[in-house]
This record gives C-alpha cells, structure tokens and sequence, in this order.
C-alpha cells in the first residue's frame, strides 16, 4: 500500500532523500510500501461477458504487479457496499468497482471520499449527481449500443409492414438495461414495430430462456428478440427450439456483447446481429490506476471502442476472439 505521508513525516522523508541517510536498516521503504493495493467489486459471474471481463481484470493487474483484492458481488449490491466498506477500512489506494445497479451509492462513495480514497467506476456508470465521488469512469456507451442494434432492426425490417418485438432486458436498474432500453427506443420509432412484451432476464441464459418461453406462450405471433446480452439470447434460442420454430429464421434476434458462444450461434445463424460490447478494460483500467496513484490527471469519461457483427463478420471474426 502506497502510504500517505504528512506534516513532520514529510519533512523527515524529504531530509533522508535529500542527505541519503536514513539510520540504520529502518529508512529502507522496503517493496511493501511501493506496492500498490487496489480493491475491486465485481458485479458477478452471470454471464460469459462478466467472466471474460473478470479473467481480463485479474491478468491485467497481475501483469503490472498491481495488488488486486477482488470481491464477487454475486448480482447483489448489499454486497458490492460491503466490499468498498472493507476496501476503505484496508486503506487501499484506489477502490474499482462495476455497479450492478445505478442508483443508491452516494453514502458509501462519500465515505471513500472522505477517507481520501479515490474511486473508478468501471464498465457501469452510477446516477449520483456528485461527480466529484468518482474519479473516472471507463466502460461502453450502452445508449449506444442499444441504437446499434436499433438501425439493425429498422433496415432489417424496412419491407415489413408490422414488427411484434420483445424485449430480454437485463437486470433491473443496471446502467445497461437502461441505457440499452432507452437507445433501442431513440431510433426504432416508426408506429409499425411494437414491443409486445418486456421483462428482465438478469442477464443470465436461464433468464432468457424462461422469460422466452413465457412470451412464446403468451404471444403467438413474435417477429423478433431484442436481448440486451448474448446470454439472455442464447437462452431465448434454445425457448424457441424447444417451441419448434427455428430461432433466426422464424423469428429474428439481435443481441449485445459478441463474446464467443453469441458469435457462434450468430455464425450458425441462430443470432442475425450483435453489438459489440467490449469486457477488455483491464489493461485501461491499470493505466487510469497508475495515473490517479502518481498524482495524475485523469479523464473523467474514458469510452470503449466497439463494433457490430454480421453473420460473415461474426464468421471471419471467430477464430481470433479471445472471449
Ligand atoms: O455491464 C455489461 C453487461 O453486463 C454485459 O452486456 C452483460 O453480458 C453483463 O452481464
């Protein structure tokens, strides 16, 4: 842990470096006190996006020989509070943390704050109108994403004259089911598509396949899936299939992520589009760390470069991607 160092402790530090004696062994700073120590509070492990961003985070912060004391907030933010608690009482030097929820984080980041540990939200954004309670946030534009897969649909069915849509959301209150929801309905807008039925599916496959299989006994004439995750997409294929339509065909899908069990099933044809949204902050994330540790100027809003995937894209794409 980097120590903080005041007053009459600065001054003394200041003399030894500047004389070179430091009496005895006891001036040595040792390893320990350069090493960096920085907490994160993981959302989870509910899908394969999150576990890819997980493995990312960890070997990044290995790599730059960066202390990590990780923590599974297991979807639950009573838990994520927890962790940033027991991250100020260890003093780390930075608290990282991808909120499962937007709202109700201001109390815990302004004891951060107090205890002069700087915050970095990564991959999800809080709705706290304090922005000083952060120092950077790093992650997609999840309104943008949802407009992604939004133009996909509106020239996909740009012949039809009515679109039964339903909505896989992700889990209620995450900055991504919002900002997806909302950007999905800024660009789709024309009175011919209708969005029969939405629900959340937590982002899970198991989500998406139950909520699936409830519209599909509900709505008998579905033209296509918008699932805010491949997860919740692949659950939703395998709902179709077991209901004896063929998911791509019968009815359409288009997804978020692009991890690699989407880009296959985007590749078979069982998916007909996904945005991409990245789980490689890792190494970015370091960097936003080194700089705050240094004294640096961060920037407050650092977005993460994404693409979108056809079906020969999803194919050529395939054997390079690493998640
Ligand atoms: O916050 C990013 C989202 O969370 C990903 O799209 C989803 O797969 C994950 O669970």
């Amino acid at each position: 842990m980097i120590k903080k160092i005041t007053g009459l402790a600065a001054t003394a530090a200041l003399l030894i470096a500047l004389t070179g004696c430091a009496g005895g062994d006891s001036g040595s700073s040792g390893e320990g006190d350069d090493n960096i120590v920085v907490g994160f509070s993981q959302v989870g492990a509910e899908s394969g996006w999150r576990t890819a961003n997980t493995t990312d985070i960890k070997s990044a912060f290995e790599d730059a020989g960066i202390e990590l004391k990780f923590s599974d907030a297991q979807q639950k933010q009573e838990n994520q509070i927890k962790a940033i608690r027991s991250f100020i009482q260890q003093q780390v030097d930075v608290i990282a943390f991808s909120p499962v929820v937007e709202s109700g984080w201001d109390t815990v980041l302004k004891e951060a704050k107090d205890a002069g540990i700087p915050v970095v939200l990564t991959d999800r954004a809080v709705d706290s109108e304090d922005e000083s309670l952060y120092v950077s946030f790093l992650g997609s534009d999840f309104i943008l994403e949802g407009e992604r897969a939004g133009d996909w649909v509106n020239t996909e069915f740009a012949d039809t004259d009515q679109v039964n849509i339903v909505e896989l959301q992700g889990t209620t209150g995450a900055a991504p089911a919002n900002d997806r929801a909302e950007g999905f309905r800024n660009v789709v807008t024309d009175p011919k598509f209708e969005i029969i039925a939405t629900q959340t599916g937590d982002f899970t496959r198991a989500g998406g396949k139950q909520v699936m299989e409830a519209f599909l006994k509900s709505n008998p004439d579905i033209d296509l899936v918008y699932a805010h995750n491949d997860d919740m997409g692949l659950g939703a294929i395998e709902a179709i299939e077991a209901a004896g339509l063929v998911p791509g065909q019968d009815i359409k899908i288009v997804t978020v992520d692009a991890v690699k069990d989407g880009m296959q099933a985007l590749a078979d044809g069982k998916i007909n589009f996904i945005v991409e949204c990245s789980p490689l902050l890792g190494a970015q994330l370091v960097e936003i760390v080194e700089k705050v540790v240094a004294g640096e100027d961060v920037e407050s809003r650092i977005v993460t470069e994404e693409t979108t995937f056809t079906q020969e894209q999803a194919i050529e794409a395939l054997p390079d991607r690493q998640y």
